[in-house]
């Protein structure tokens, strides 16, 4: 049985085995923050903070996304909503973390800037790996440069399954909506016009269509989420080294823009456009 500790003792000065502690690794957590500048004060602990806290909840929406997965898999529409919910709550926190390194001046980002070397959020595969699961899919595989290891391995396996919205597209087929089970037809970026068709069925009827015209609003809602923070992350970075190039390589903030548009579920933007005649439109 648990001793029982007297109100008197600070619980925390009696650190039971296997408690708290040892339950998050805190001593290996805590001691994973390595800066590279010696420069006393240097703001580079928020720099490798903020980045780490970041990576952390990219774990828990690729956790949610399989999870979203399997519900999909067994036609639970409302669960796979609630982590699809999840989700865009979860970016919506991410994007606060520019107004905590938004306290951080170009001069103080240049004390230790030169030390990042290459190093480069480009190259969070973590980040990548949501867009996969999402659906995005580089336009040529580029299996034989994969890195084996944690990321390659990652990488590969959501770039080669398909995505939570084809999961999602699986599951109305299974419920009897007429989508083509041949799989959507896109050209460049827009959507399949036989699937757009069928959401133009659920969302001119949302009552009847409850469980899939909600479910493609909290797609709409994540996608949503995810441009709010690629956009607050423009900003940030323009404030902090202006037009120059990235130490990843690219223009910057020129690259950065160019990546504001992706998009994930064509046809669930696109039906928004599709729900008026002709002369109800305007
Ligand atoms: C002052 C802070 C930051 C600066 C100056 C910055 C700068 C950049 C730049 C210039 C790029 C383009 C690639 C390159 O050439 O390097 C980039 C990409 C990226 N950064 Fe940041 N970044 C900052 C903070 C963050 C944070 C906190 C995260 C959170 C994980 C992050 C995640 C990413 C990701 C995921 C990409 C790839 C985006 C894509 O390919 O769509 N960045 N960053």
């Amino acid at each position: 049985m648990t001793k029982p500790i007297s109100d008197e003792t600070d619980p925390c000065l009696a650190q039971p085995a296997g408690g708290y502690p040892e339950y998050l690794a805190l001593k290996r957590l805590l001691g994973l923050q390595i800066p590279r500048s010696a420069t006393e004060g240097s703001d580079e602990l928020l720099f490798i903070l903020i980045h780490q806290i970041s990576e952390l909840w990219f774990k828990l929406v690729l956790h949610e996304l399989d999870q979203a997965i399997s519900d999909f898999d067994h036609d639970r529409l409302p669960a796979a909503c609630k982590r699809l919910a999840r989700c865009e709550v979860v970016f919506g926190q991410l994007s606060g973390v520019w107004q905590v390194l938004e306290t951080m001046t170009p001069s103080d980002y240049r004390v230790f800037r030169r030390g990042l070397g290459q190093a480069s959020g480009s190259q969070s595969f973590q980040f990548r790996a949501i867009e996969y699961a999402l659906g995005y899919r580089e336009p040529e595989w580029p299996a034989s440069r994969i890195p084996s290891g944690v990321g390659g391995d990652l990488l590969t396996h959501w770039h080669t399954r398909p995505s939570v919205y084809d999961r999602f597209l699986a599951a109305l087929i299974r419920a009897g909506y007429p989508i083509p089970a041949d799989g959507p037809e896109r050209a460049s970026t827009a959507g399949d016009p036989r699937i757009r068709e069928v959401l133009a069925g659920v969302y001119r009827n949302p009552e009847k269509h409850w469980e899939v015209y909600e479910t493609a609003e909290k797609f709409m809602d994540f996608e949503e989420a995810i441009q709010l923070w690629r956009f607050r992350h423009v900003r940030a970075v323009e404030r902090t080294i202006g037009d120059l190039p990235g130490t990843g390589g690219t223009s910057g903030v020129g690259f950065l823009e160019k990546t504001l548009d992706r998009r994930f579920f064509p046809e669930i933007r696109e039906v928004r456009s599709s729900l008026y005649g002709d002369d109800d439109g305007r």
